[in-house]
């Protein structure tokens, strides 16, 4: 096969990875863990042909050099024998790019795939993880769905840090509520974020060493169902995170009002008895990690209470990266 189709979700993490032990490798400096949601996909298809260089449709619009360099990187590492053919890749979003949604989980999760089946190459999951990691680091959760761990490894090659499926997504029916504060691309990318983090914030080390322990936590809330406690470790790791952003030099700040707004809500739906619990990413997007019997609750509060919203989306727990016909 030359041509293959793959769509993958994006994931969310419960707890946060921020900052690499090698940059080269894309390898984490800690452990992470996230749900996989449904709703939201990338779609991507990988054609391979003789001549020219490789070439890359992102949502229609032909991409430059830049960003065409970490999908060919992707298609070497998947390519086995003999010269590689140049490749057209062609990617689409049902959800924004960009924006601390998590975009480049999904992405490289299904360049991973796609590129795999038309190059007719067999391989595992994990090793697909493996290749997924190198293009994004939260990539290695998407080609599972339910809630999946990233191994941070020991190796310097890196093939043990990658993601481990714990619970599929029938396990805890579960929605996360998204408060759409921007759908614009953020200022500063999660990679640059991160390299600033770790060069400048006194903060830094107290994260990398406290972040097994949440994971660890967050596994044993996950095995007995236990939303209170997930929902807690999620909070602390968000906290912790954006942190040693904050105290970046310069700083590294992705909240907006409306992003502290909807914390307030989740807040006080929390102080009325509804278990509720709120994240952010690279961005100030808000996502609330509820039971699925109260998800159209915290959605009318979140509507109700934060002002000048975009939208409110909520999504089911998502399933396997997979490839598609045709
Ligand atoms: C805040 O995976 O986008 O979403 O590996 O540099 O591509 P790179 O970073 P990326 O970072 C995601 C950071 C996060 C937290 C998380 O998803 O764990």
């Amino acid at each position: 096969m030359s041509r293959a189709t793959a769509l993958a979700h994006p994931n969310i993490a419960l707890v946060k990875y921020w900052g690499k032990r090698d940059r080269a490798l894309n390898l984490p400096a800690v452990p992470s863990l996230s749900v996989t949601l449904d709703g939201f996909s990338t779609t991507t298809t990988v054609s391979y042909a003789e001549g020219g260089p490789d070439r890359l449709v992102l949502g229609g619009v032909e991409r430059g050099p830049a960003e065409t360099a970490k999908v060919s990187r992707v298609l070497d590492l998947v390519w086995s024998g003999g010269a590689r053919p140049a490749a057209t890749v062609w990617s689409e979003n049902n959800f924004p790019t960009a924006a601390g949604l998590a975009s480049s989980s999904s992405a490289f999760a299904a360049l991973a795939l796609a590129a795999a089946a038309a190059a007719g190459q067999t391989i595992d999951r994990q090793r697909l993880s493996v290749i997924a990691r190198q293009g994004s680091g939260s990539a290695a959760r998407s080609l599972w769905g339910g809630f999946v761990e990233w191994r941070l490894g020991e190796r310097p090659d890196g093939l043990d840090s990658h993601g481990l499926p714990l619970a599929p997504a029938g396990h805890w029916d579960l929605r996360l509520v998204v408060a759409l504060v921007s759908d614009q691309k953020k200022a500063v990318g999660s990679t640059d974020g991160m390299t600033r983090t770790q060069e400048s914030c006194p903060l830094y080390p107290g994260w990398v060493q406290s972040a097994p322990q949440d994971v660890e936590e967050a596994k044993a809330a996950l095995q007995r169902r236990d939303l209170g406690a997930l929902g807690r470790v999620m909070e602390r790791s968000t906290n912790k995170m954006h942190a040693t952003m904050i105290a970046t030099e310069p700083s590294v700040r992705y909240w907006r009002p409306a992003s502290v707004a909807a914390l307030e809500v989740v807040e006080g739906l929390r102080a009325e008895g509804t278990a509720a619990y709120s994240t952010l990413d690279a961005g100030p997007n808000v996502k609330v990690l509820c039971g699925a019997a109260d998800a159209e609750r915290v959605a009318g509060a979140l509507r109700a209470g934060v002002p000048g919203l975009l939208d409110v989306i909520t999504l089911r727990i998502g399933g396997d990266a997979r490839l598609l016909p045709g």
